[in-house]
């Protein structure tokens, strides 16, 4: 059993967040009294990354409709789907939001009954099963993923696809995290992940508490330490895999990714089915969120630009299929041909 870090808590019917945003400084749990509220964190980034905003948003609809119940079935199925549209207009990239969400409303839709109260029910264990699962799905991509992990290897990721963008051991961290579990020795190096800083803050933060070997880097010291020949392994996460094999995420990943090729790196993404979206078929289709300026112009709270300076700032970019050398699934590695061989394997 890997101890982490709880992202999300259902707890009698009430809804309870880590802030993501204190960490490391503050490690505090927030109860979510409203939908504005979840709609609120999962847009400041308090709970955050592609599987957990899933979950988050599954529990989040309860917390929308569950002084509702007392509406007649026709009604509560409007509010249900209203409340699941705003939502998923919380963040755009990351297609586990609206996979949720998706399944929370079909199950509704299934629903032969005619009493809200027990519709309710039934979505809240649809929630709690969402949740379990992407536990389970963690396990089992660490399970697929921990034989890349050899002895001596310097590993490489970005940003956090760790146990704090899920609820459970992460997509990228969950082969590292049954490796370190094994006895092997290995080093990570984390992106720090500018301008939020998810690799510093969160990623380093996770994986030094589990006691994995951490070497924190900034995210302009990629192409020197690949030059060094200390890294021999890249793993990231996604928010969203399209039908080529183009992957969403966070911003920089392309940079890694072309770094990796060009030192001959293998460099792999680990991603549960959630984060698979076939009705996307290529990266430049992928909605990519754009943030606010303050995010760049500030370190922290502490200005670090002149305010009237012109800033972009997409959370997000695109790495394609070519640069991708596996995909780590919870069904195993899915190799190239990826359009091909990713229909196969979930078909
Ligand atoms: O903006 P964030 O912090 O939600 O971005 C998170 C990432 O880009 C992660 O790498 C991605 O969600 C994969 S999480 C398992």
């Amino acid at each position: 059993m890997v101890n982490v870090p709880q992202t999300i808590r259902w707890y009698q019917g009430d809804l309870y967040f880590l802030n993501q945003t204190k960490l490391p400084n503050e490690v505090i749990e927030e109860k979510q009294e409203s939908i504005e509220q979840v709609w609120d964190s999962i847009k400041q980034l308090k709970v955050r990354g592609a599987p957990a905003i899933g979950v988050a948003g599954s529990y989040g609809l309860l917390i929308g409709i569950r002084d509702k119940t007392s509406l007649k079935i026709s009604s509560f199925l409007k509010e249900i789907e209203n409340c699941a549209n705003y939502l998923d207009s919380s963040r755009p990239t990351a297609v586990n939001l609206k996979w949720g969400l998706s399944r929370m409303i079909n199950i509704a839709h299934k629903f032969l009954g005619e009493n809200s109260k027990e519709l309710f029910k039934v979505l809240e264990n649809e929630a709690i099963k969402i949740h379990e699962e992407d536990i389970q799905l963690c396990l089992n991509i660490g399970k697929n993923g921990v034989s890349l992990i050899k002895d001596g290897m310097g590993i490489l990721t970005h940003c956090n696809a760790g146990a704090l963008a899920t609820t459970g051991i992460g997509t990228a961290t969950a082969p590292m995290y049954l490796a370190h579990q094994k006895g092997k020795k290995f080093s990570v190096f984390a992106d720090e992940t500018r301008p939020l800083l998810q690799g510093s803050r969160l990623t380093s933060w996770e994986l030094c508490k589990s006691g994995l070997d951490v070497t924190l880097l900034t995210d302009n010291m990629v192409a020197h330490v690949m030059s060094q020949g200390i890294i021999d392994l890249v793993i990231t996460g996604t928010d969203r895999v399209v039908a080529n094999g183009d992957v969403a995420n966070k911003i920089g990943t392309h940079g890694v990714a072309i770094l990796a090729k060009h030192f001959g790196i293998p460099f792999y993404v680990a991603c549960p089915y959630s984060t698979i979206d076939f009705n996307t078929l290529k990266g430049v289709d992928i909605k990519i969120e754009e943030r606010g300026s303050n995010e760049v112009l500030e370190f922290g709270s502490f200005l670090v630009a002149p305010k009237n300076v012109k800033v972009r700032n997409p959370a997000f970019d695109i790495t394609p299929y070519n640069l991708i050398t596996g995909l780590i699934t919870e069904k195993g590695t899915i190799h190239p041909p990826f359009d091909e061989n990713l229909k196969k394997k979930y078909s």
